[in-house]
């Protein structure tokens, strides 16, 4: 076939096919493959294999790597496998690198979803389930649109190589290890190219965009305890030096009201802001006031102010609180005084920021600040880290995915960040010493880790096409 006719064939093929894709997500969203939650483990092997079993249909050669085990409440649970493939091996094409995730956030009718979170529900052009957006029916994307090449009785343009996980949500335990000191020792990256994940979202609910950064995380765990066991309020208040007490005086030093973070010199590495990233700003396509009404909130930060709202989300830390292990949260008046009590909060980290000397810019502060305290009780901190990632978006790399965004949306994508988080989005920039980039599937109101998680049809089946045309532009750029 002329090549000018292999994508209008393919993309024909694609709507043709649109319910079988629905379908296929509707039985990868009914494994409820949640990875913070041991009971799930079963399933999020069994989404693993189910996910190989795909891959193996369509040809590719696939492996289980066993990444060994991790510990919940002092006990020791195995990792799900990481499923790695290989598909095609000309040496005259490119050869692209695809990283997924395959688990979810938990998710319970009575969180609020208005339909059952592990159902996928199709309402108003939008198709409700747990793990729809983040991460199932992106990765899906990638096998639908295999599938369609092969369908229609055309060559992949490019070689492909897998990397998809199930433990992503949970900060991807062992994959760092793997890719760093398995496969790529093994040659996994040799003959890699490019790297592109998809697993993120449009800025709005329109305007297509391809993603060149990702902020990192830095996740704490604030131990305060005073007695090994709970203490009735009735007897012992008053007359102890409570744990909960002394964590949330620590916690509420973290954060002023305007989220101006308080750990001192936390703003010190961050990268200064120049006169040329400051322009980048002006052209993105982002209204705050119809981002304010799609999250439900009253009123933004920063006066509301475009600018200043991407540049928080994009290039500056954040820290948000996030909870509390041990204390009494089931509802109803319970007068118990909490012997040991576990607070956990979050700093987004930003380019220039490293792990190591901001972890330990907060353990000095919160040392500083129990020794103010003088409590004697007893507090320990501990933290887990992932770096933030920036790649360079004026490579050709960048250019063939906006020139197949432009081809479905009939648009030019703005070159965006994002405020959240894929730990090893760098691990596979460093693994590979290529160009990585984040084509994102699904809109900026699908609501992930929410209740009433989906993605619009369109993004999906438009999705499987843009992934299609992607490819196909990779194709195209010079071996
Ligand atoms: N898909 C998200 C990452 C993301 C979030 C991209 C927001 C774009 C916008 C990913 O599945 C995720 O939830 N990551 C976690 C990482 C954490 C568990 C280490 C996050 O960002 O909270
Ligand atoms: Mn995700
Ligand atoms: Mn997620």
């Amino acid at each position: 076939m002329a090549s000018d006719k292999i994508l209008p064939k393919l993309f024909e093929f694609v709507d043709k096919n649109a319910e079988s894709y629905k379908q296929l997500l509707k039985e990868a969203v009914a494994i409820p493959s949640v990875s913070s939650d041991a009971k799930y483990r079963a399933d999020c092997v069994r989404m693993v294999h189910w996910t190989q079993d795909k891959l193996k249909e369509l040809g590719a050669t696939t492996e289980l790597r066993d990444v060994g085990y991790q510990t919940i409440d002092c006990q020791e649970v195995k990792l799900p496998p990481v499923l790695v493939g290989t598909l095609g091996n000309d040496p005259k094409k490119n050869t692209i690198c695809i990283y997924g995730h395959l688990d979810v956030q938990p998710a319970l009718k009575s969180d609020g979803w208005l339909t059952e979170p592990f159902e996928l529900v199709e309402r108003d052009g939008k198709l409700f389930g747990r793990g729809s957006t983040d991460d199932k029916g992106p990765v899906l994307g990638w096998l639908h649109v295999i599938n369609a090449y092969k369908a229609i009785g055309e060559e992949l343009p490019v070689n492909l190589k897998f990397v998809f996980e199930c433990m992503e949500e949970s900060g991807s335990e062992g994959l760092d290890e793997l890719l760093m000191e398995k496969l790529k020792p093994e040659g996994f990256f040799d003959t890699v190219d490019y790297v592109c994940i998809s697993d993120n979202y449009w800025l709005g609910t329109t305007k297509p965009c391809i993603t060149y950064g990702l902020r990192g995380i830095s996740y704490y765990f604030l131990e305060v305890e005073c007695a090994k066991m709970d203490l009735h309020s009735g007897v012992y208040g008053g007359t102890v030096h409570e744990a909960m007490s002394d964590l949330i005086y620590l916690m509420n030093t973290l954060v002023d009201k305007d989220g101006k973070i308080l750990i001192t010199d936390i703003y010190k590495s961050v990268a200064p802001l120049t006169e040329n990233e400051k322009k980048l700003y002006d052209t993105i396509d982002f209204n705050p006031d119809a981002y304010r009404d799609s999250i439900g909130a009253h009123q933004l930060a920063h006066k509301g102010v475009k600018e200043q709202i991407l540049m928080h989300r994009w290039r500056f830390p954040s820290l948000s609180l996030h909870g509390i292990e041990g204390a009494a949260f089931q509802p109803g008046a319970k007068t118990v005084i909490p012997g040991k009590v576990i607070g956990k909060f979050s700093i987004r980290l930003v380019p220039n920021q490293e792990p190591e000397e901001v972890e330990k810019l907060v353990f000095d502060y919160i040392h500083k600040k129990w020794a103010e305290r003088g409590s004697p009780n007893k507090m320990r901190i501990t933290a887990q880290s992932g770096r933030a990632w920036t790649e360079n978006p004026d490579h050709p790399h960048y250019q063939a995915a906006a020139r197949a965004t432009k081809l479905i949306y009939k648009t030019d994508p703005d070159m965006s960040r994002e405020g959240g988080s894929i730990p090893v989005t760098i691990t596979l920039q460093e693994a590979s010493g290529r160009n990585v980039l984040l084509l994102p599937m699904g809109a900026g109101d699908d609501m992930a880790h929410s209740q009433n998680e989906k993605i619009n049809v369109r993004n999906y089946i438009e999705g499987i096409k843009l992934f299609g045309a992607y490819l196909f532009e990779v194709g195209k750029l010079p071996k």
